[in-house]
């Protein structure tokens, strides 16, 4: 299982691979998780989950940006995503990888850009989440984000149950949006809890302290176990529903996704789109090995 985990994560990462998808167009079962590679079909989902009551955090997808001309591009898609929501006027924010926008070129450049985002964000109105990389951009993607804070009070980040230091992290957030998730990365044990059972039980730990915390949460699962012990702490300490959501990813659990609606909970579905799918779904694969059938079935049935 985990040699699995490592297999997928070590093929996320293959550059080579990464520049050949680009173009391929949506291949290997990622449509069924991956929103289209282009503003119109993306904007398709996001009106139809609107319309079963749940909001959008669209990615504009982009891996390996080692480049300030990359990283421009990626910051001009961003802003003609921004541009579409508030044209389209449907219920959606964005989330935003700083290495897209320049983390790894230069550590002012990336602020600059991001300056520039969230403040075309704020206009209409729209959050900014920053997702959560790896370790070795988690500290400078915390000093970006207070960095924004001191102007702007429409973004937030990600924090991940996986790492020793994200008690400590929470309490340092106490007042800034925050979305809540077991980690995606491979990490060390010397910085993370290595086994499902640690990092099921940190993230839990750690959803109950942030619920008790002012400002809004998401918690984003498709752990149906922690769904519903959140549901359960919830209403035993009555903490309202308009102070948290759950979020899934595009593509998975779908049902459960509208019946979580339905219940009348809050609910955001993560809406990656764009021809830099690659990383993403390899990353996907990696979480769920299950999904592999996906990826066979597609190769299969062409
Ligand atoms: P996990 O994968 O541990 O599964 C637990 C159990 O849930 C499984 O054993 C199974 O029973 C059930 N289950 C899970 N998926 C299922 C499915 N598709 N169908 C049926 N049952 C299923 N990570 C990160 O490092 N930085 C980030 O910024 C983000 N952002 C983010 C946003 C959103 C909206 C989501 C949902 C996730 C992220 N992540 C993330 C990814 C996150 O860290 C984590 O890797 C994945 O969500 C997988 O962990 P789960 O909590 O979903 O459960």
């Amino acid at each position: 299982m985990s040699l699995t985990r490592d297999f997928f994560i070590a093929l996320s990462k293959n550059q080579l691979l990464n520049n050949g998808a680009k173009k391929w167009g949506l291949k290997l079962g990622a449509s069924k998780v991956v929103a289209g590679t282009d503003i119109n079909s993306m904007m398709k989902s996001v009106k139809e989950l609107n319309a079963n009551g749940i909001g959008a955090t669209i990615d504009n997808l982009g891996e390996f940006v080692y480049s300030k001309e990359e990283a421009l591009e990626a910051k001009a898609s961003i802003l003609e995503t921004l541009e579409a929501i508030q044209q389209h006027g449907v219920t959606a924010h964005m989330s935003i990888k700083l290495t897209q926008v320049g983390l790894d070129v230069d550590y002012k450049f990336c602020l600059e850009n991001m300056r520039e985002i969230v403040a075309a964000a704020a206009n209409y109105a729209i959050f900014i989440n920053i997702d959560m990389e790896d370790y070795s951009h988690l500290q400078q993607t915390l000093d970006i984000l207070h960095a924004l804070l001191e102007d702007y009070d429409n973004v937030g980040t990600v924090i991940q149950s996986y790492l020793y230091r994200s008690e400590k992290d929470l309490e340092n957030l106490q007042n800034v949006r925050l979305r809540l998730v077991k980690g995606a990365y491979k990490e060390l044990s010397e910085v993370s809890y290595q086994s499902k059972q640690d990092i099921d039980m940190n993230y839990l730990k750690l959803i109950k302290l942030r619920l008790q915390q002012p400002a809004f949460t998401s918690i984003a699962t498709h752990d149906h176990h922690i769904i519903d012990a959140v549901k359960k702490f919830a209403k035993e300490n009555s903490i309202p529903r308009d102070r948290f959501e759950f979020q899934m990813l595009y593509g998975f659990r779908s049902d459960m996704q509208k019946e979580l609606a339905e219940e009348g909970y809050a609910f955001t579905t993560y809406v990656p789109f764009g021809q830099d799918w690659y990383g993403y779904y390899m990353r996907r694969l990696a979480e769920r090995p299950q999904n592999i059938n996906l990826a066979l079935k597609s190769l299969v049935s062409k």
